[in-house]
């Protein structure tokens, strides 16, 4: 019987511990497309199903993180400069160089960009130790903070999310770069095919992103 009491209090600890920890979400993963569909300004619908469709969803929640999103504009824009026309491990490494593994909170978001300029590795540079693929903060003269990859400059337009250690932030121009690097990335997990070409055109241009 004296070995009951602990043996229960144990259990009622470890059950404890277990609900508070689920309730913190530590346990359940960001879902960047989710995420990106169910912000406010609707304009991110593109970003999602790019993100989805080259298997950037789930993210662990205690790894900092900071993405830049291109809203719907932008990857219009971006078509036109090929990025539709891309094969899928190259629209990934498009979306590595959007991200950064560190978490920028709006507030130091403003301070980096502040300090003149300042680089910042992106993932894809982390993948390949290659320095090419870096982003530069810097503020406009209205205040704006612009994020470039000295190509392409974009304008950061919303924080879409921010809840440590992860931020997502609205940006005006899909930050293309000029060249791509010949190894291949990592392999994707289980890539479904581009979609079919079919006659129904008005199919095809939702489709199509
Ligand atoms: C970073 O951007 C600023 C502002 O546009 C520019 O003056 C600076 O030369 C850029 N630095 C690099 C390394 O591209
Ligand atoms: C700030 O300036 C940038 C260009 O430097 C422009 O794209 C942006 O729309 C401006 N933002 C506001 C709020 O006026």
């Amino acid at each position: 019987m004296s070995k009951v009491v602990p043996i229960i209090i144990t259990i009622i600890i470890i059950i404890l511990s277990s609900s508070s920890s689920s309730s913190s979400s530590s346990t359940s993963y960001f879902n960047i497309p989710k995420t990106l569909q169910q912000d406010a300004s609707h304009n991110f619908n593109t970003a999602s199903s790019q993100f989805l469709s080259v298997h950037i969803d789930y993210i662990n929640p205690e790894t900092p993180l900071t993405v830049f999103v291109p809203d719907d504009h932008a990857f219009a824009d971006a078509s036109a400069a090929g990025y539709k026309t891309l094969p899928i491990e190259k629209k990934y490494f498009v979306l590595k160089c959007h991200m950064i593994s560190e978490y920028l909170p709006p507030s130091l978001l403003r301070n980096t960009a502040n300090v003149w300029w300042h680089l910042e590795a992106t993932v894809a540079t982390e993948i390949l130790e290659n320095q090419k693929y870096m982003l530069n903060f810097s503020a406009t003269v209205n205040g704006s903070v612009a994020v470039s990859n000295t190509y392409v400059q974009a304008i950061v337009t919303r924080t879409i999310y921010d809840c440590s250690p992860i931020a997502v932030y609205g940006v005006t121009k899909v930050l293309l770069p000029r060249d791509f690097p010949d190894i291949s990335p990592p392999p994707l997990p289980d890539i479904s095919p581009p979609p079919l070409k079919t006659a129904d055109v008005s199919a095809a241009a939702v489709c199509g992103f």
